[in-house]
């Protein structure tokens, strides 16, 4: 993955469709124990302004399969909890670090840290972007069906983060998106035309407020929570309008029947997902988290050129 070496992952536009798939195809090899890339002495910093398990610990898991370490940069335990700005805090770190993953609101954040940083930085989630989440999401596909181009995905929900990303990863690996939102929670629109640059006629990128269209002989349905880190407030008030969106078992029923269904984590049982469709046979729930572990580790060995 000589192409990645030194490169920022800020959002999944940021990769060409090749390095996508090739991504994809290191991380397989690395599940599979085929290959077992090594950067012995490189550190990677993690700046977490928000909650995380899963990104957290499989960066860290990741890191140290490939002999690396990890410095855990907790925003109250540094300088940064402070105000100090993030120019001179990204010019200091990048002395002491190899690579960077941070998680926080603002994209602009990520931008100025990789503006200052002479050391990759990789989105680890904002409230624009999640794109190391949908390289372990569209792994788990390729896993499950052997190729994607030309299969469909569905995402029920909220026009997230999440949805972003999914809706750039599809683009660029050639599976048509369908996106189903209540009315004003709809994706980015700089994010649908980027998409839609990407994808090129290759596949279709669709938003619609009419979930069961979305739904009907989909081969994977996605879902991620109703509110995201830092909209707590707006999680009763919003139950009743992303109800009809839930993932459940009449949605099972429309879809392809050799569907998969997947979730970011953590999830809401009960709202955007039954209890029955996420412990079901077709969920691939946990084979997704699984997958964060292996795509970042295929990232990382990429950015730091091994
Ligand atoms: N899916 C995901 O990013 O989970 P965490 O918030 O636990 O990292
Ligand atoms: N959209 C969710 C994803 C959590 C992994 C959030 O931003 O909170």
């Amino acid at each position: 993955m000589a192409a990645l070496k030194g490169r920022n992952l800020l959002s999944l536009a940021d990769l060409t469709a090749e390095e996508m798939n090739q991504l994809l195809i290191t991380a397989a090899q690395i599940k599979s124990k085929e290959i077992n890339p090594q950067c012995p002495q490189k550190i990677l910093g993690l700046v977490f302004k928000k909650a995380s398990t899963r990104t957290r610990v499989s960066f860290s898991a990741a890191m140290y399969k490939l002999g690396g370490q990890v410095i855990d940069l907790n925003a109250n335990l540094t300088q940064i909890g402070r105000g100090e700005s993030t120019a001179d805090t990204a010019r200091v770190l990048d002395k002491y670090l190899d690579v960077l993953a941070i998680r926080t609101f603002d994209q602009a954040e990520v931008e100025e840290f990789a503006k200052y940083s002479a050391v990759p930085v990789i989105n680890a989630l904002t409230d624009l972007e999640h794109p190391c989440q949908i390289l372990a999401d569209l792994l788990t596909v390729k896993e499950e069906f052997g190729q994607i181009e030309g299969l469909t995905m569905t995402y029920l929900g909220d026009g997230n983060n999440v949805a972003h990303s999914l809706i750039l990863g599809c683009a660029l690996v050639g599976m048509n998106v369908r996106i189903a939102t209540p009315v004003g929670y709809e994706p980015d629109e700089a994010i649908l035309k980027k998409a839609n640059e990407i994808a090129q006629g290759r596949s279709e990128v669709l938003v619609t407020k009419d979930a069961k269209a979305a739904v009907e002989g989909s081969h994977t349905l996605y879902t991620d929570v109703w509110a995201s880190m830092g909209q707590e407030d707006l999680a009763e008030k919003r139950i009743p309008i992303f109800e009809p969106y839930q993932i459940n078992e009449s949605a099972m029923a429309i879809a392809d029947p050799k569907a998969i269904v997947l979730h970011c984590l953590p999830a809401h049982r009960g709202e955007e997902i039954t209890e029955g469709v996420m412990e079901g046979p077709q969920s691939r729930i946990w084979a997704e988290a699984e997958n964060r572990m292996h795509a970042q580790q295929a990232l990382l060995a990429g950015v730091l050129g091994v």
